[in-house]
């Protein structure tokens, strides 16, 4: 079942989003080389309450954090502890808050430090490719039109998309639907509806697209263990074309 949002709804999970935005600034303003992961799910939980909100990961499917954080050949799901930070690290740090019953969810790519001209331009990619799919979401497109443009801005690029995990519809529920694949054939699947909510969050692969999980059941890693990287933003469909709701002008995402 595919609920249409209204324009309360939407502006529901934008004011969540917007807390997700700002946690996700603190967090940026705190990342440096020794810092552990553990501190940066602090400074983004304490933010996160501070808004009377709660943070949609904690406790989600028993997931123990309030945000995940994926360091280097890690894809995605990765659990803050006490892992230090370091220099040329990039890390993809996913936010997702609920406030007033609705989520809204985000993740952005950083670094550290200096990192290499080949991470850069991983990271460049995969930032690049969710701009090209957000782009992609007006009505009568279709879901297969948003994953074929970010597959074919990455492939061109010679990077590749991970298959196993995909972006989802959001609202009163942190994952619903639609399902949203980042790779796909043009012209194919559902077509999209003003009042359609749903993450977009291609995770970009600098070798093969292969994945696996880690003992811990939760984190993913690239199975060549080169780099990923990743970049989320919430979006609604409206009749003038896309409302980046986890985008705000004076916010640096
Ligand atoms: N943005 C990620 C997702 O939608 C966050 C997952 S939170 C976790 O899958 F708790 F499932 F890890
Ligand atoms: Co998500």
């Amino acid at each position: 079942m595919l609920h249409l949002k209204s324009q309360v709804e939407i502006d529901r999970i934008r004011a969540s989003c917007r807390i997700a935005a700002e946690a996700m600034l603190r967090v940026a303003e705190e990342l440096k080389p020794g810092v552990t992961t553990y501190h940066l799910d602090q400074i983004a939980d304490q933010y996160i309450r501070s808004q009377n909100a709660v943070a949609s990961a904690l406790g989600y499917r028993g997931f123990p954090r309030s945000i995940c954080i994926s360091i280097n050949e890690e894809v995605v799901h990765g659990i803050p502890c006490e892992r230090v930070v370091k220099a040329g690290d990039i890390l993809a740090v996913d936010i997702a808050v609920k406030k007033d019953g609705y989520h809204g969810d985000m993740n952005v790519s950083m670094s550290a430090d200096q990192i290499s001209p080949q991470a850069q331009s991983l990271l460049d990619a995969t930032r690049q490719s969710l701009e090209e799919g957000l782009a992609t979401c007006e009505p009568d497109k279709r879901l297969g039109d948003i994953g074929h443009a970010i597959q074919s801005y990455v492939e061109q690029r010679g990077f590749s998309i991970v298959r196993e995990y995909c972006g989802h519809g959001i609202g009163r529920n942190f994952h619903e639907d639609p399902q949203l694949l980042h790779y796909g054939i043009a012209g194919t699947g559902r077509r999209l509806q003003p009042g359609m909510v749903f993450t977009i969050e291609p995770m970009v692969n600098e070798g093969a697209p292969d994945t696996r999980v880690l003992d811990d059941n939760w984190t993913a890693v690239t199975v060549d263990g080169k780099l990923s990287a990743q970049y989320e933003h919430t979006v609604a469909v409206t009749r003038d074309g896309p409302d980046v709701l986890s985008r705000f002008d004076d916010l640096p995402y």
